[in-house]
């Protein structure tokens, strides 16, 4: 017997194990055409074949039909802005220019209470509108920001990471504090937040070049202070912010070298970008054990650079992929991981939507070191996902036709879905967000 409060009756598809190789993550995908999800409150209590599964029903019409509809687990976005939402597309610019004549002045309203807590419900219900489940995600200096989202995470029940932006140079005044300020702030904070229900709280030093030697020190005594925090921060995005690292922090050999100094790597450290790193800073990732976030359709936006998924996958780092809102220029996991396959197709990679798939939620997991919690149906993990409609359009309706296998079926998802593809996105246990009903012509 199972003990259950309800039961999802639909087509599932997951990863059962971590893993680097795609033939291991193939070895060990899970895919039932008929399956039958047990929830047990916030709980999945199991996931069987449909005819194994059937006989454990109080009744036999005792479960949700999803029969044509595609069931995985929910997606993890392992870096984005929330404050960004709403500069998506800011027009002609590289990073470092972005952030000066976009970025800095649009954060600079999340000091107003009420911004902030009007745009963290947006960004959640564009998370949920896209079957994001869970995120780690930017504030901006304010600690206002942060606890405005954070309230609106517990009022959904989301698992979320966050922090507030930390910098004291290199930036507008009006968006710079004191290392003092900041290790207070953000003390506060901690206390206030982390592992309050499924929050938990990242360090969120902006990046080195607006870090002084005294931030970063006041990064690592908090590290030391709260040893399962997370650290957030980004890494060797582009070709100039690298070279401007090199000028700031001279008497470092890389930059990842400065983090690594102020003991800011390891297990829980998740650095955004990482394209343009020396062969030893690659080493210095697996050593520490720490993540990196592939966010490709920020890296084409900003024309930063490909990030390079086989060196990854051979230097054995943890990956996972983030959208990067507003540099970024979507919140839809489907989307983003096409723009993954073109980077890869760049570089003569074949990323194939079985590893496509695991980087989107079990390998983001990871990552964000929570694949204990979520990633896929085990038993006993949290009960986030996201109940997929895969064919919204004409063109998928035709697509779908001809497709002969789940990995044909994901790819064409990936290559040709957007938002309309997601049908329900489930967070604990409850249906938290559902689509209107779509006309599919033809
Ligand atoms: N590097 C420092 N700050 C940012 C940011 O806001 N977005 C991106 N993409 N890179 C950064
Ligand atoms: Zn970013």
């Amino acid at each position: 017997a199972v003990n259950y409060t309800q039961a999802i009756r639909g087509q599932f598809f997951d990863i059962a194990k971590v893993g680097a190789s795609p033939e291991a993550l193939k070895a060990n995908a899970r895919h039932l055409d008929d399956g039958l999800l047990f929830l047990n409150g916030g709980t999945i209590a199991a996931l069987l074949p449909w005819e194994e599964g059937r006989g454990l029903l109080r009744h036999e019409t005792d479960y949700l039909d999803s029969r044509d509809k595609l069931i995985l687990p929910g997606f993890v976005d392992t870096h984005l802005h929330y404050p960004q939402t709403e500069m998506i597309g800011a027009y002609g610019e590289q990073l470092l220019e972005w952030l000066e004549t976009y970025t800095f002045p649009v954060e600079s309203q999340y000091q107003c209470r009420d911004h902030a807590a009007r745009m963290s419900a947006f960004f959640l219900s564009q998370l949920l509108s896209n079957g994001t489940t869970t995120a780690l995600v930017f504030g901006t200096v304010h600690p206002q920001s942060v606890d405005a989202l954070f309230s609106a995470a517990e009022h959904v029940g989301m698992r979320m990471i966050a922090g507030k932006v930390m910098m004291d140079r290199n930036a507008p005044e009006y968006l710079t504090e004191t290392p003092e300020q900041s290790y207070r702030q953000t003390r506060e904070l901690i206390l206030r937040w982390h592992k309050r229900g499924r929050l938990n709280y990242a360090l969120t030093p902006r990046f080195a070049p607006t870090s002084s030697p005294e931030l970063l020190a006041a990064v690592q005594k908090l590290r030391e202070e709260f040893p399962d925090t997370w650290v957030h921060t980004h890494l060797s995005e582009n070709s100039s912010e690298v070279d401007w690292v090199k000028a700031l922090w001279p008497e470092h050999a890389s930059y990842l070298g400065v983090y690594h100094h102020y003991n800011l790597t390891g297990k829980r450290s998740v650095f955004a970008h990482g394209i343009h790193l020396q062969e030893c800073e690659w080493d210095c990732l697996h050593e520490t054990d720490s993540s990196l976030a592939f966010c490709p359709t920020s890296n084409l936006f900003l024309g930063s650079g490909l990030f390079n998924l086989k060196q990854c996958q051979h230097k054995q780092v943890r990956m996972g992929i983030g959208t990067d809102v507003g540099a970024g220029t979507t919140f839809n996991m489907l989307q983003t991981l096409a723009e993954a396959y073109k980077v890869a197709q760049l570089q003569s990679y074949r990323l194939s939507a079985c590893e496509a798939f695991y980087h989107a939620t079990l390998g983001g997991a990871h990552a964000l070191d929570l694949d204990g919690k979520i990633g896929n149906f085990q038993t006993g993990k949290e009960a986030d996902f996201v109940i997929l409609d895969p064919v919204v359009t004409p063109l998928q309706k035709l697509r779908y036709a001809s497709s002969r296998d789940i990995y044909e079926k994901l790819f064409i998802l990936m290559t040709l879905g957007d938002d309309r593809n997601i049908w329900q996105t489930w967070i604990d246990g409850k249906c938290a967000w559902q689509r209107d009903a779509l006309e599919v012509a033809a």
